[in-house]
């Protein structure tokens, strides 16, 4: 691969005096630190692969005015393409009280992306949660529309160019809520009816005709009755709002795998095929991997990770190339599922290309055979 060579001997050709060196050494001593793989972490960073393939890495981050680790965030200048607000461009951290905004999270990633050549990814402005109180108690369809307007036209407008895309409605779907077409039960659904996912996207089109414009949603990979359910639901609200012609650019594919399940390689290639044959590009844009039950060390958990990884992104690539991937943090130091999950053992989880070190694992290598495709 062009890439990995150009990385190596660029770098080996330094390292070149290096291995004189390591020849002199006695026998058996290694220079290898013991939890990080030397090879993987030669090579070059995620990003730059991106540019050959086109398909951009991105990942999941709190916003550098308030993440005060420096080695994260100039780990995330180095590797990713894409920065993406983890919570920062939520209406509850965006507009607490009623058009009271407050975007100086939001304005320090723009900042910070602006300053490593970076693009932004905006999630997300309409959900069923992370919404103040005075918004989950709206209970007309005359104030739930005056607000998606103000809220989604402000917001959008403050970062128009400078937004790679926008999730614009996130978890609309919920089989399990029981409402028709398998809505999610939430105030926007409550106050407007299947109708809002259709007018946020025009609110968010008409503040920025130019960015992409995504509907994001998870569980749609496994065998299991949810997840088909999901799928069929799914597909029906995407043809939906193509029979509408809704400005809706993408599907963003959240991708919060678990490796104890199993992916239902036939229907989601069936699902990932309908979904482009209608006109969405795919993204993968919450790429993690759950091994809080998974059996064996960090070096056996980080293998079977990242071949549930690579079995995952051999399925979306078999349809469509997607144009992004990105991963629901970059550190296992940084991971939401701490706050759901714990190991029997006590271990940290493993979810994410870098370990608690910050040192590169085989999930990134799997990132960095696909990105590189
Ligand atoms: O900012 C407040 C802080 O002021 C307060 O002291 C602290 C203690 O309560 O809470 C902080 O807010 C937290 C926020 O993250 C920022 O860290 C919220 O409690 C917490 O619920 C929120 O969790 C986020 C969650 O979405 C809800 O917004 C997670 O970090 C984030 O990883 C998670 O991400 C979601 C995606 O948006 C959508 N898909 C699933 C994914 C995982 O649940």
């Amino acid at each position: 691969m062009r890439l990995r060579q150009n990385g190596i001997t660029r770098r080996a050709a330094t390292l070149g005096l290096a291995s004189a060196a390591l020849g002199t050494m006695a026998a058996g001593t290694s220079l290898k630190p013991a939890h990080a793989d030397f090879d993987l972490e030669l090579a070059s960073p995620l990003r730059s692969h991106s540019r050959v393939s086109g398909i951009k890495f991105g990942c999941a981050s709190a916003a550098p005015s308030v993440q005060t680790d420096r080695v994260l965030l100039e780990k995330i200048a180095t590797e990713a393409d894409i920065f993406v607000p983890e919570g920062a461009l939520k209406w509850d951290q965006t507009e607490p009280r009623p058009g009271e905004f407050n975007f100086a999270e939001g304005d320090s990633i723009a900042a910070f992306a602006a300053r490593n050549d970076m693009l932004v990814h905006g999630h997300t402005l309409v959900w069923y949660t992370a919404i103040p109180p005075w918004v989950s108690q709206l209970g007309t369809a005359k104030d739930a529309q005056a607000a998606l307007e103000r809220h989604i036209g402000t917001e959008v407008s403050r970062y128009r160019g400078k937004i790679w895309a926008w999730d614009v409605v996130n978890e609309p779907i919920e089989p399990d809520d029981r409402l028709d077409n398998d809505y999610r039960n939430s105030v926007w659904l409550r106050c407007l009816g299947g109708d809002y996912v259709d007018l946020a996207f025009r609110l968010a089109h008409a503040a920025d005709p130019k960015t992409p414009l995504c509907l994001n949603e998870y569980g749609i990979e496994y065998a299991t009755g949810a997840a088909r359910r999901k799928r069929q639901a799914l597909l029906v609200l995407l043809q939906k709002l193509r029979d509408r012609n809704t400005p809706i650019d993408c599907l963003g594919l959240q991708s919060h795998l678990d490796c104890l399940q199993t992916f239902d390689r036939d229907e989601l290639t069936a699902f990932l095929g309908s979904v482009v044959k209608l006109g969405y590009r795919l993204m993968i844009t919450e790429l993690d991997v759950n091994d809080a039950k998974l059996r064996g060390d960090g070096t056996q958990r980080d293998f079977a990770v990242a071949r549930h990884v690579s079995e995952y992104l051999d399925i979306v690539f078999s349809v469509a190339k997607p144009a992004s991937i990105a991963t629901w943090g970059l550190s296992d130091r940084y991971t939401w599922l701490r706050q759901y999950y714990k190991r029997a053992d006590g271990t940290p989880l493993r979810p994410l290309p870098l370990d608690v070190n910050f040192d590169r694992k085989r999930m990134w290598a799997s990132l960095a055979r696909y990105i590189a495709t």
